[in-house]
């Protein structure tokens, strides 16, 4: 005799609106932010090895490029200096009309409602490539986190509504709290970089600062191989006040971000899906391994569903098309 089934899955499948119903994972243009680049100069946009469809923009091509991203309903960017102007101590970074100021003044200025996060680090200005200062062979932490927070202030200070240090210093988000709340700007959001590990998928981006790192960047970021000690960054990051915290890589690390989306308890869960793995997802679709549009939408849904409120990632124009 034949067993009759009564719990049919695929029932829930079977029509493409039952199954839009019964999806667990949705999202919106308004949970993607963009990274941005921005360079010196005037009339400049420079392609980007390795991740087709970005440039490095001078602020007036970053303008033009902005209006197209607003009306695809992109409501944030991730700011991040291309700079030529290289030195041991990063002095561009706190330099008050520096390349990220004057982009922030500008692009607050055309785009009142556009959220603007900066990155906080020192390594687009820095010849050693380091995200903190860099003295004997080791980066110090404490002065590097007295570098930090200056320029987290002047960006700050400039407009941005969001900070987002990525340097993996330990107690940055809280001296940038505590700076901000004594600079009369206690609204400015802190995103914490908070479980950023020491990653091989930061090539492209690397290549686009034109930055050249001294040694590697192990004894800052994290150890690819820990999951318990991403807990104990997410509590010291929320007790030193950050807004919103995230997880980076993104695609690699879901566990990680699943962990956060129970540990929070309410803390936004931002994802950084980076350079690396958005340039694997292009070469693998050039090469005919699999269709492009349908790994972009999956790779996204996937870094949703395992518990990201937020994803900051290069194809944002691309979903923003899609959806
Ligand atoms: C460092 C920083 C990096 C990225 C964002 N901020 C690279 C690094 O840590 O070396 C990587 C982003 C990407 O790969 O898309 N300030």
């Amino acid at each position: 005799m034949k067993t009759r089934i009564v719990q049919r899955p695929r029932r829930l499948r079977a029509d493409p609106v039952l199954r839009e119903m019964v999806a667990e994972t949705e999202f919106s243009v308004s949970k993607l932010m963009l990274p941005l680049f921005l360079t010196d100069g005037k009339d400049v946009q420079t392609s980007i090895a390795h991740l087709d469809g970005c440039f490095t923009f001078s602020i007036d091509r970053a303008l033009k490029y902005l209006k197209e991203v607003r009306q695809l309903g992109i409501k944030s960017v991730l700011l991040f200096g291309v700079s030529t102007k290289k030195d041991a101590q990063g002095s561009e970074a706190l330099k008050k009309d520096s390349l990220i100021v004057r982009g922030i003044g500008e692009i607050r200025e055309h785009f009142p409602d556009l959220i603007v996060a900066t990155d906080v680090a020192l390594d687009p200005y820095t010849d050693h490539g380091h995200d903190g200062l860099f003295e004997k062979g080791e980066i110090p932490n404490d002065a590097s986190v007295e570098v930090l927070t200056e320029m987290a202030i002047l960006h700050a200070k400039a407009g941005a509504q969001i900070v987002a240090p990525s340097d993996m210093m330990d107690g940055r988000v809280g001296a940038i709290r505590e700076a901000l709340e004594s600079s009369a700007l206690s609204n400015t959001l802190i995103l914490a970089y908070t479980a950023k590990y020491a990653s091989c998928l930061y090539g492209p981006f690397r290549g686009a600062l034109q930055a050249q790192v001294i040694g590697d960047k192990k004894t800052y970021q994290m150890d690819s191989r820990n999951r318990l000690e991403a807990l104990k960054e997410l509590r010291l990051d929320i007790q030193e006040g950050a807004d919103i915290i995230m997880v980076k890589p993104a695609a690699w690390y879901l566990d990680i971000i699943s962990d956060f989306k129970h540990e929070a308890r309410g803390t936004p869960i931002a994802a950084y899906q980076v350079s690396g793995e958005v340039a694997m997802i292009q070469a693998a679709a050039k090469r005919g391994a699999c269709d492009l549009n349908r790994a972009i939408l999956e790779s996204i849904h996937c870094i949703f569903r395992a518990g990201a409120e937020i994803v900051v990632t290069y194809f944002a124009p691309a979903l923003a098309k899609l959806l």
